[in-house]
């Protein structure tokens, strides 16, 4: 796979020869031969890997390294040297700082060594979470789905996730656009930094401004001291704007020269500083309509929808429906210490003509709510909310207006319910004693047993029971 690297080498040819060798194989290359230039360049990030090479005395390879790691570049470092006394102290350093190599080195070991650091930089974390992706093809990061728009979803993230480019998730509420943004950072170089959310709706314009891009001190009444603002806290991270659409038209002016300039200057500062984040902006309202009717600025729409990824509505993708049901049971019921014992195919079938206008989360909301009143046993027809259970589908018939005789056997078939786990959970606690579970529910014996007997349960007694 293609690498972005740095090549530092004081001699001009000497880094140009590196080029030349690593593009051939189809790396994206950039060399300095000037160290201070070269450890600003480092700093500010985007590349994967820095080739340290030869270097001038007065900024030797150790110092560049030592500069590099205190700035928690997140780039893997190469050093080719000659110098033993380099290899000596690389070789020292804690396991994983850098990588060596002995100068002269052929063409072979560098790409072979790219190759190599490629491959470990994988972090354990993302290999551990292909290897349960493989045994759970349906759960990418969290995220479940098996529908093909949500297969293109996953395939999408994978894909842009290790580049730098600007991504704009769309979607109605509960789709899961937070967890796309979540999962983007987390298979990105930049997971080692910071993922940073700002809520666009939650402050006025004017706090926005100061949390986006900082303030000095005394820059307004209230600004007590000067703060950083969360681009230069994301620094190497990634800046999550949920609720982009709701920017002011002045803030979005702000925001899109600090996108095209790559600068920040906190309110009331006359300095800028340069900032290296991931872009990641989402929004359940249609930005192209708020461009055409000039609710939002043109040029800063196309700055975000670099990478566009839009998340269907769950409507829209019934077959992800049971899955994403048993796995929310399953997950409540455990958490609740019961034994989720599913949804009987009447309710199944309910929870597919219903529209879902809250999407997932209103799925999961609902599903906990059922675990809690009904889990461990199966979750019927009459268990599921009224709205839920009156939906209709498209087309279908307005139903039969309910019969008397209907009203008493759905009734019936409740009462008898609550009956069964009345006798079942009486007999647990009295250790399956007739009498004792009587006494203790404050009901006559032969009440009891009859009850018993009508529900077809155990109803003989115990050899000291009479
Ligand atoms: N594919 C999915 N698999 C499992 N859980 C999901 C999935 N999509 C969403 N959820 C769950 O639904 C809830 C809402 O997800 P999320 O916050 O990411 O939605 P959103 O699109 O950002 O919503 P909003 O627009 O309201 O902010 C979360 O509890 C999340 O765990
Ligand atoms: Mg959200």
């Amino acid at each position: 796979m293609s690498q972005k690297i740095l090549v530092i080498d004081g001699d001009p040819a000497r880094g140009l020869g590196y080029r030349q060798t690593l593009s051939a194989v189809g790396h994206d290359v950039r060399t300095c031969d000037d160290p201070a230039a070269a450890i600003r360049e480092a700093v500010a990030g985007g590349f994967d890997v820095i080739l340290l090479g030869q270097t001038s005395s007065q900024c030797n390879t150790l110092e560049i390294l030592r500069q590099v790691k205190a700035a928690r570049v997140p780039a893997n470092v190469l050093i080719v040297s000659g110098d033993a006394a380099v290899e000596a102290a690389v070789a020292l350093m804690k396991e994983g700082t850098a990588d060596y190599l002995r100068d002269p080195c052929s063409a072979e070991e560098l790409r072979a060594a790219l190759q190599r650091m490629e491959k470990r930089s994988q972090p354990a974390a993302d290999r551990r979470a292909m290897e349960e992706d493989a045994w759970r093809p349906h759960d990418f990061q969290g995220m479940l789905g098996k529908c093909p728009a949500m297969r293109d979803v996953f395939s999408l993230i994978r894909r842009i996730a290790p580049s730098d480019s600007t991504v704009l998730v769309t979607g109605e509420s509960g789709t899961g656009k937070e967890m796309v943004v979540r999962a983007i950072h987390r298979l990105s170089r930049r997971r080692g930094f910071s993922l940073l959310a700002c809520d666009c709706t939650a402050l006025a314009p004017t706090l926005l401004e100061s949390e986006l891009f900082g303030h000095v001190k005394g820059s307004f009444s209230g600004a007590i001291a000067t703060k950083q603002g969360l681009f230069e806290i994301a620094h190497h991270g990634t800046l999550f704007l949920d609720e982009v659409a709701n920017l002011s038209q002045e803030t979005q002016g702000k925001l899109l020269r600090v996108l095209e300039t790559r600068r920040v200057r906190k309110v009331g500062d006359t300095v800028e500083h340069e900032v290296d984040i991931r872009l990641v902006a989402a929004t359940n309202r249609s930005l192209v309509e708020m461009v055409k009717v000039g609710a939002f600025r043109a040029d800063l729409y196309y700055r975000l929808n670099v990478v566009p990824m839009s998340l269907p509505p769950l409507r829209e993708r019934a077959e992800d429906i049971p899955l994403l049901t048993a796995a929310f049971l399953e997950h409540f019921s455990r958490e609740l210490g019961v034994t989720g014992q599913g949804f009987s195919p009447e309710a199944l079938r309910q929870l597919d003509i219903y529209p879902w206008p809250g999407n997932v989360r209103e799925l999961r909301n609902i599903v906990e709510r059922l675990a809690v009143l009904y889990g461990g046993s199966r979750i019927e027809l009459h268990h599921l909310p009224a709205e839920l259970r009156t939906a209709r589908a498209a087309g279908a018939p307005a139903p039969v207006p309910l019969a008397w005789e209907e009203l008493k056997r759905l009734k019936r078939e409740i009462v008898d319910d609550l009956e069964r786990r009345f006798l079942v959970e009486a007999l647990d606690r009295c250790g399956q004693n007739i009498t004792q579970a009587a006494e203790e529910v404050g009901m006559q014996r032969t009440n009891f047993h009859a009850l018993l007997r009508r529900h077809g349960l155990k109803t003989e007694s115990k050899p000291n029971e009479r």
